[in-house]
């Protein structure tokens, strides 16, 4: 079997991937591991920068994000018991929208069938090969038989325990990478969010989040320890840590309700450079990420695919291969500057040390600071709402 571009993984990178090069007359087949159901239900985040929802619209995906996504103009830093908005619009013009990823996912997947695009689930051991000649093949096993998917270029959209970026021989990449000593418990709740716009909260017990999916389901977020075990955590307790971390400001209230979803997530920092080994590009997760903060994660991944599509594009119409070669450099001045700003917000938010006043006086000024001081609120709105690349 023959293709194009040959792309691993159905997240958001491989799908819009495939998506952007059938707009542009090219095709693509996209092997995925998990099963559709799988991928179309996989609890993740939800902020949209104003750029990706306006890249959306323009490929045609507009429709039920314009119809279900909620557009948010602000954000509150809640601290020292009170609540501190940074107004995103007011100060960059933009504003961001929270659809959750997997909405994305299921718009992509919807838009890639209905012109009979070729996605593969449930492929097993998917192997990359001639990666360093003008002819990869990508070997897996589908439905019990050995595949073999012949193609010119391969892209690497596998998230971060993908296989592609296992496949360039050592030495090639470069990693850039920053642990956490916390990690995010998330939950997804029927309530009514008992917030129009998402709350940050920094607090001496640790970091807590109200976000949002819908005006009936809350997404909320605690830090905790790595080590966390999840059985350790019966609803009640969350929903206590909640009230302490976040009830800190006169007369509001969180809304309960039952909890349909929890989990932990740990949190890391990483950067592999470059984004390119001769035929694979790599882009999304499998090359990059952040920890959830800044809300980048999805954002990064649609902008990379955005650069290859067009980067494919020029190859295959007009023979130019300078946009393929400048993929990486291009992709990791936004990775970069995202890579801050996450680092940065978790830095600034988080409960870092137990023993470290010194560290916790710096971060209660610098939230004085960024929330009283125009040009610090708009430093962090702008990169919020997601900068061009800088
Ligand atoms: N073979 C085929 N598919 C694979 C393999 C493999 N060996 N390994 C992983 N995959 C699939 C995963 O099951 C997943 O569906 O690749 C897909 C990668 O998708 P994502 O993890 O969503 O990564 P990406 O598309 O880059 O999107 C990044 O996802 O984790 C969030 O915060 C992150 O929002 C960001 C976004
Ligand atoms: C989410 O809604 O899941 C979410 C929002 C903001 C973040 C992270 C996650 O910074």
């Amino acid at each position: 079997m023959r293709t194009q571009v040959g792309i691993v993984g159905a997240g958001p990178a491989g799908l819009l991937l495939s998506h952007l090069l059938h707009r542009a007359g090219i095709d693509s087949v996209v092997l995925e591991c998990r099963s559709r159901e799988y991928v179309e239900h996989r609890i993740r985040a939800g902020v949209l920068e104003q750029g990706s929802v306006d890249l959306l619209r323009r490929s045609g995906l507009g429709e039920r994000l314009d119809r279900e996504g909620l557009r948010h103009e602000g954000i509150e830093l809640r601290f020292g018991g009170a609540a501190h908005r940074i107004a995103m619009t007011e100060l960059t013009g933009r504003a961001i929208t929270v659809y959750g990823q997997q909405e994305v996912v299921k718009d992509l997947i919807a838009a890639r069938t209905a012109v009979g695009g070729d996605l593969r689930f449930e492929v097993e051991d998917v192997r990359l090969d001639g990666l360093d000649s003008d002819a990869p093949v990508i070997r897996y096993r589908h439905q019990g038989r050995d595949e073999e998917l012949h193609c010119d270029f391969v892209a690497g959209c596998d998230g971060s325990h993908g296989v592609s970026r296992p496949s360039v021989p050592a030495g090639v990449l470069t990693e850039y990478d920053r642990s956490y000593p916390f990690a995010w418990l998330g939950i997804l709740a029927a309530a009514p969010p008992a917030t129009e716009e998402l709350i940050y909260a920094h607090h001496e017990r640790g970091f807590a989040l109200y976000s949002m999916r819908s005006p009936e389901i809350s997404r909320l977020y605690l830090q905790v320890d790595p080590e966390t075990d999840i059985a350790q955590w019966p609803d009640e307790r969350i929903w206590a840590e909640l009230r302490t971390r976040l009830e800190t400001v006169p007369g509001w209230t969180l809304n309960t309700g039952p909890i349909l979803e929890k989990s932990v997530t740990g949190m890391r920092s990483l950067v592999v450079e470059p984004m390119r080994w001769r035929r694979l590009f790599l882009a999304g997760d499998a090359v990059h990420i952040v920890p959830p903060t800044g809300a980048k994660g999805m954002n990064l991944a649609l902008a990379d695919v955005t650069l290859l599509g067009d980067a494919f594009a020029a190859w295959y119409r007009e023979g130019r291969d300078d946009l393929l070669d400048a993929y990486s450099d291009t992709a990791l001045r936004r990775v970069w500057r995202a890579q801050h700003f996450s680092w940065w917000m978790t830095s600034l938010l988080h409960r870092l040390r137990t023993d470290d006043p010194y560290e916790a006086k710096l971060q209660l000024s610098t939230l004085r600071y960024v929330t009283s001081s125009r040009a610090y609120a708009t430093s962090l709105a702008e990169n919020y709402v997601g900068l061009p690349e800088v």
